[in-house]
């Protein structure tokens, strides 16, 4: 397939790089009047309008006056739940906090109780169609997490119920085995016994069946603490599986010190981050991961990612999609977020939710930017004025044609 009179290929790049760190995120490669090709499935090779090679195509596309973007790679969702909790949405604005619906046992513990009354099949149906849905909005990549499940069993149901969105979606899918993410009602008041549950059966049987790439921790005040981290992220390791962590959503609770640590390939959400925590992140191999979506929609503080980024680290968005702190999984949406809210540019943006996503889910190889012999996951926009216009017109549809895999989806 060739793709010709691209106004502009964005995210370019002739020397792959693994992460975008620092002031280098103020730079995006863009190749202006040029030509994609795509061969069975991968990016072979692109250029400037004025070479472009002659030749027989089983498909060309005509993007002039249109942009190309690599597809966004969103590292952190929750998006394989049961049913909705708009009811606590009500909650909060009526003045609850997210610890206090969780206390009251509504929260995680309530998603759980759906899922537990939900079959596999019924899972599945529920959750391809958010796949569907952040497929249509430009995500090409995505992190799933389990963490709903109130016993082994229905987190195994979660694991496969992923998996098979990879298998039967063009979505790209990585899988993380989030049983630490709130003690289940069945074991209230004895959470050592569940983290010895988690350590001891849930991790093995995990590893055992291959269905998570990642361990994830929820750690926080009222969920798991610094030492449970420790022990379930080291119980984790000992299976194959790279920690990921819920750090410093709510507050200062240690999760990214014990992230890095472990060498966790990302440390999400980070609200409440400062020197200190950036400190310990300074020329680690862990990403830290901006979730916009959760601040936005608990209305709290959001995570300083400007101040990440002048420091010279590296910073990745994700969507976060979830029944509880972030209902979408529109990633143009966390992109505008970040410029509005968090005082990013563009090309910081961008770069944040294309190479460095990839990055957080071990998939910058493959994808996250245009480059030869990268997964051809991409998406052509309608006819935009510039790259500024994406962030800017934060309710638009701007994508006209997505491309997965090679394949034309939409
Ligand atoms: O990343 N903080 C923990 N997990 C999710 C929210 C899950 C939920 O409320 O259902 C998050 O924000």
């Amino acid at each position: 397939m060739l793709i010709k009179n691209i106004k502009s290929l964005v995210q370019v790049e002739e020397q792959p790089r693994n992460k975008v760190c620092g002031a280098d995120m103020n730079h995006l490669n863009t190749l202006e009047n040029s030509w994609l090709l795509i061969e069975e499935g991968v990016i072979s090779d692109f250029g400037s309008m004025n070479n472009m090679p002659k030749g027989e195509y089983g498909a060309v596309i005509d993007a002039s006056g249109r942009f190309v973007l690599p597809s966004f790679c969103d590292s952190h969702t929750h998006l394989v739940y049961a049913g909705s909790r708009e009811q606590e949405f009500i909650d909060k604005l009526n003045g609850l906090s997210y610890q206090e619906i969780a206390r009251r046992g509504g929260g995680i513990l309530h998603s759980m109780e759906k899922l537990a009354q939900t079959s596999e099949e019924e899972l599945f149906e529920q959750s391809v169609c958010r796949a569907k849905e952040i497929i249509a909005s430009g995500t090409g990549a995505v992190e799933i997490k389990s963490g709903y499940g109130p016993d082994l069993k229905s987190e195994l149901n979660m694991l496969r119920v992923a998996k098979r969105i990879g298998r039967e979606t063009p979505l790209e899918v990585k899988t993380t085995f989030l049983g630490a993410h709130a003690v289940p009602k069945t074991y209230s008041d004895r959470k050592e016994a569940y983290v010895q549950a988690l350590i001891h059966t849930y991790i093995p049987e995990v590893a055992d069946q291959g269905l998570a790439d990642y361990i994830d921790v929820f750690c926080e005040e009222g969920f798991f603490s610094v030492d449970d981290t420790d022990r379930i992220l080291n119980a984790g390791i000992k299976y194959g599986l790279r920690p990921k962590v819920h750090a410093n959503q709510l507050s200062f609770s240690g999760g990214v010190q014990v992230g890095v640590k472990h060498n966790a390939i990302s440390v999400d959400h980070l609200e409440s981050t400062d020197t200190k925590e950036f400190k310990v992140l300074k020329n680690t191999e862990t990403m830290p991961v901006a979730l916009p979506g959760a601040s936005f929609f608990l209305n709290m503080h959001y995570a300083p990612v400007k101040k990440m980024i002048d420091y010279g680290l590296p910073v990745a968005l994700a969507s976060n999609y979830n029944p509880g702190s972030c209902p979408s999984g529109d990633m143009k949406f966390i992109l505008s977020l970040a410029c509005i809210k968090m005082k990013l540019n563009t090309k910081q943006a961008i770069n944040a939710a294309t190479l460095n996503g990839a990055y957080a889910m071990g998939l910058s190889r493959s994808h996250g930017s245009i480059a030869k012999g990268k997964i051809a996951n991409l998406f052509i926009t309608q006819a935009i004025p510039s790259l500024d216009f994406i962030p800017y017109a934060f309710n638009a549809q701007i994508i006209d044609t997505i491309i997965l895999k090679g394949k034309i989806i939409s």
